[in-house]
Order: C-alpha cells, then sequence, then structure tokens
C-alpha cells in the first residue's frame, strides 16, 4: 500500500510537470497503458492473502482514476496554452500590404464612343442599333444607293451572299429607324462596327466604328445640322473649335457636306496634324435625301431631316494622337494601359 502510495504522487507529479501535449500523451502510455508501474503492481496482488485483495483493488483503481482525472485536467490546460501560443503566432497583421489585382482600362474607342454617346442623350437623343450582318436593302437600296449603282463600288463591301452583307456604314441603321419611326419624329444616334473589303494600313482598316446622326422633323436645316455639329466639336476637341462645310456627294443625303473642325493642335494656325492648312476633315453629312425620307414611308414635302456618319478611330486618333489605327486592335497592352482606367 506504501509502493502504491508512493507511485501516485510520483504519477501526478509526472503530470503535473508536462509542458506539452504529447509529454501528456506519454505519461498516460506509461500509467494508464498495459505495461507501466500500475500493471506491474497490479502483478502483486496475487501474492496477497484473499481478503487484502478487494481493498488492495479499490485502491489501485481509486489510483487510476486520480491519474485518468489529472490527465484530462491536465489536458484541457495545455490545450488552452497550445491555442493561445498558436493565436499570437498566427495573428493576422491587418497593416501589411494587400495585393493589388490587375485592373483592365477602358479601351479608348470605348471611351470616345461613351463620349460622344453622352454628349448627344445630353441634347435628347437616344441611341439605336443594328444588326452588323445587314440586308443589301437596308445598308444600300434604302439609301439611295440602287443596284448597278457606281457609288456601291466606293464601298468595297464583304457579301454573304446576293442580299446579305456586312454593314458597309451606320447608314445601314438610319435607314432601319427611319423605317420603324415613320411618319414621326427621329432624333438617334446609331453607333455600330461597319466593315469594307479595304488592306490595312496606317489609315485603313477593314473592320472600325462608325456613328450615325439622324434628326427628322418639321422644319430641320441644314443650319441645325451645323450648329448640332459644332456643340460635338467643341465637346470633343475643347472650346473654340469651328466648323466648315465644304459640298460633297452622298446618294442619301442632298445637298451632302464633308465636315472640317479648326485644328485642336494649332488652333487653326496650321501644323502638321492639319498638313498647314488650319483644318481638318472629321465627318460626312447631309439633309437626308427626299427619296430616302420617301422609301421609308415619310412625306417629304412635310418631314426634313439631317444625318452625319463620324468614325469613332478617326475622333479617337485626332484626339489622342493616335497615329495607327491598327493599334486599336493590337491590344497592346502598353498602348491601352495609357487610357482611364475601369473606375
Ligand atoms: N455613310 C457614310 C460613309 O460611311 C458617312 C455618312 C455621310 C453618313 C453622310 C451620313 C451622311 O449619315 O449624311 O462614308
Amino acid at each position: 500500500m506504501e509502493k502504491l502510495q508512493h507511485l501516485k504522487e510520483e504519477a501526478l507529479q509526472a503530470i503535473e510537470s508536462c509542458e506539452t501535449l504529447s509529454q501528456l500523451q506519454e505519461k498516460r502510455v506509461l500509467y494508464l497503458g498495459k505495461k507501466g508501474p500500475i500493471q506491474d503492481v497490479m502483478k502483486m496482488m496475487k501474492d496477497l492473502p484473499p481478503e487484502q485483495r478487494p481493498s488492495f483493488g479499490a485502491s489501485v483503481n481509486e489510483i487510476k482514476s486520480a491519474i485518468a482525472a489529472l490527465i484530462e485536467e491536465k489536458k484541457a490546460r495545455l490545450e488552452e496554452i497550445e491555442m493561445n501560443q498558436r493565436l499570437e503566432k498566427e495573428k493576422i497583421d491587418i497593416t501589411l500590404e494587400g495585393y493589388q489585382p490587375t485592373i483592365g482600362n477602358v479601351h479608348p474607342l470605348t471611351l470616345v464612343q461613351q463620349e460622344l454617346e453622352d454628349l448627344f442623350i445630353g441634347l435628347g437623343y437616344t441611341v439605336a442599333e443594328g444588326p452588323e450582318v445587314e440586308l443589301d436593302f437596308y445598308n444600300f437600296e434604302r439609301a439611295n444607293i440602287p443596284q448597278g449603282h457606281p457609288a456601291r463600288d466606293m464601298q468595297d463591301t464583304f457579301y454573304i451572299n446576293k442580299e446579305v452583307l456586312l454593314r458597309t456604314h451606320t447608314t445601314a441603321i438610319q435607314t432601319r429607324q427611319l423605317e420603324k419611326h415613320a411618319p414621326n419624329p427621329i432624333k438617334v444616334i446609331c453607333p455600330g462596327k461597319v466593315y469594307r473589303r479595304d488592306d490595312d494600313d496606317a489609315t485603313h482598316s477593314h473592320q472600325f466604328t462608325q456613328m450615325e446622326g439622324l434628326v427628322v422633323a418639321k422644319d430641320i436645316k441644314l443650319s441645325d445640322l451645323k450648329g448640332t455639329l459644332e456643340f460635338m466639336a467643341n465637346k470633343m476637341f475643347g472650346e473654340g473649335r469651328k466648323i466648315r462645310f465644304r459640298p460633297s456627294y452622298f446618294q442619301f443625303t442632298e445637298p451632302s457636306v464633308e465636315v472640317d473642325v479648326s485644328c485642336h493642335i494649332c488652333n487653326g494656325k496650321g501644323c502638321p496634324v492639319c498638313k498647314g492648312t488650319g483644318w481638318i476633315e472629321v465627318l460626312g453629312a447631309g439633309m437626308v435625301h427626299p427619296n430616302v425620307l420617301e422609301m421609308a414611308g415619310y412625306d417629304s414635302t412635310q418631314m426634313s431631316g439631317f444625318a452625319f456618319g463620324v468614325g469613332v478611330e478617326r475622333v479617337a486618333m485626332l484626339k489622342y494622337g493616335i497615329d495607327d489605327i491598327r493599334h486599336f486592335y493590337t491590344n497592346d497592352v502598353r498602348f491601352l494601359k495609357m487610357f482611364k482606367r475601369f473606375d
């Protein structure tokens, strides 16, 4: 019994002095496992007189449960200590700089298109779109360019079959809008991609972007067109821009004009960008041809309209000083990074 008592004290002390959970586990195996000092003591039971055996057994059990209880308690304490140590070590430093995600930029064509849309929406226009795979009918016939007309050769066309093509200009959206709204007034802009069978070089691309403007109502005059385009030029190229109309020819307008804006680089004095003239050609425009109005269902004696078609790449190139149209399509990130980030 004395030995037993001694063993108990030794075990409790050994458990108490454990500093880690793994040390504690070793002690558990030692004192409560199949081989160890307690098991050795149990073996002595058979040498005892029978009447002493029950009380001896009870003492052993009492010691075993005391040891087990202390192990459990010690385990809880050690677990808490280890948890606190881990929390201390793994503390998140919220002042550390995070990773900067890579954010794209707005493509310059998107920027310019949005800017144009915004300024026209501000003038009360709505935005209309149309199919890029278009009928010859809307692209040419309704624009007063009948089959076999030489004006068709001005726009080398990707034909899909005899009636279907890739639209060569956003005037195709204009003719659709006229048909849709006749005989009522219209005030729309029509942005979109257009396609021509051109060889790509610094100023030509087989696919580019246009924006058509169209206003139809009673008493629309050429001066309305001029005022509108002057407003646009001032917004896009800075205050103080002037507008100049030169006579031109388009099948779908009469009269037709080529529109120049006073050079925003030299302010009209003459520089390499405007080739010394002080003027830069930016778009074609005119009064909607009576034939175009009539074909769509308007009475051209009652209603009149103006239209214009602006090249979005051209505006972007002038605005940002870009010298090659191919920059817009080759996606060199060094080029794209120069423009506005997404907010
Ligand atoms: N459709 C013409 C082109 O692509 C541009 C144009 C000129 C559009 C005059 C118009 C316009 O609406 O009135 O070359």
